[in-house]
């Protein structure tokens, strides 16, 4: 029998297919869904503390600064004993996921400003979870902040949380970094417990009719896979940190791919939100059944075992490769005569 466990954050996880943030964990009975799948861990959709801070204004203006001036308008609304916050709902939904599911709970958080990532991790941590995702989604795009500025402020946020919270923490990230490997290092000795790569950017568009620019979420491909499995195997044995992938894992191979670039888990999330949280039980079974066939014992034996530093052509995963990709390419005779 195959030995599916592996070690992620510290944590020892029954095999390496991990839900990552989706609305799933909303509520306790479909992450249950997703623990009767078979999920080995699940993580959190990300408490936001732009939502916070919103909904404190609306309640601010709502009941505090109704004086209208319209007589017996004023004071319309009576300030109610208590009303549940979205942070309190937030933190209520993990502890009833809690007890609801026997496998460990990876909160996640996108914050705003530092002391609104240390306050709110500190609660998360308080609530039960296990380890701390946090979900640095930035676009960096300010003509006045260079790469090292935006760099440096991932790692103050880390730094501070690290004297705040004990349980690990992990960080995800875009692909958009100058030095991926380097900047990656430098999350690990500022205290980083894992990565997870890579954060997708949602593209908006441009509605050619009324020259709107509209948000718009498309759920990824399986295209999107080897951008991640390519930087799983250049991080493999250079950084001593959890690595996880996510994005574009829909097919069993791809999970096989990442496994043996070095991946620890591998997140799923559109691929569930498609077929449903049943299709990870399906995942987990073939990776087993791919591992049997090809005599490995263990997920362990196979982690990092084509990364770049073992693979058989490391250059392969760098530009050495890109004229022999070019010139690879043939066109069908039709196009180009
Ligand atoms: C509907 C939806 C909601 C998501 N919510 C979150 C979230 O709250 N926090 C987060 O970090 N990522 C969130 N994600 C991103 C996913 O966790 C995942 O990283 C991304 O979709 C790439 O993985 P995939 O290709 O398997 O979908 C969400 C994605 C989708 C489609």
């Amino acid at each position: 029998m195959v030995d599916l466990t592996t070690k992620y954050l510290g944590l020892t996880l029954a095999h390496p297919l991990v839900p990552s943030s989706s609305p799933f964990s909303k509520d306790p009975s479909t992450a249950k869904q997703l623990e009767d799948a078979g999920a080995s861990a699940i993580v959190m959709h990300s408490l936001f503390e732009e939502k916070i801070e919103s909904e404190a204004q609306q309640m601010d203006r709502f009941f505090y600064q109704q004086a209208l001036g319209i007589g017996e308008a004023d004071s319309f609304h009576p300030v109610p004993e208590h009303i549940l916050s979205y942070q309190e709902q937030y933190l209520e939904n993990l502890q009833a996921i809690k007890s609801a599911v026997n496998i460990p709970i990876i909160a996640s958080l996108n914050g705003s400003s530092l002391s609104g990532w240390i306050d709110y991790s500190t609660h998360l941590q308080q609530a039960g979870a296990d380890a701390l995702e946090l979900n640095m989604y930035y676009l960096a795009a300010n003509v006045e902040e260079d790469s090292l500025s935006v760099e440096n402020r991932y790692i103050e946020v880390l730094e501070s949380l690290k004297q705040h919270v004990t349980i690990p923490i992990t960080m995800k990230l875009s692909p958009q970094f100058s030095s991926p490997v380097h900047f990656i290092k430098r999350l690990e000795q500022a205290g980083a417990n894992g990565v997870s790569i890579f954060n997708r950017f949602y593209q908006p568009d441009i509605d050619l009719e009324t020259l709107d620019v509209i948000p718009k979420l498309e759920l990824s491909t399986a295209s999107e896979a080897l951008l991640r499995i390519r930087w799983t195997a250049l991080l493999y044995g250079r950084v001593n940190l959890s690595l996880a992938v996510t994005g574009g894992f829909h097919q069993t191979s791809d999970i096989a791919k990442a496994l043996l670039a070095g991946a620890d888990v591998v997140h799923l999330c559109s691929v569930l939100l498609k077929e449903g949280a049943s299709k990870l039980s399906k995942m987990r079974n073939e990776l087993e059944q791919w591992l049997e066939e090809h005599e490995y014992d263990s997920v362990q034996q196979l982690k990092g075992s084509v990364s770049q530093q073992h693979a058989i052509d490391p250059s392969a995963y760098e530009r050495a490769n890109y004229i022999q990709v070019l010139d690879s390419y043939s066109s069908p005779k039709s196009v180009l005569r």
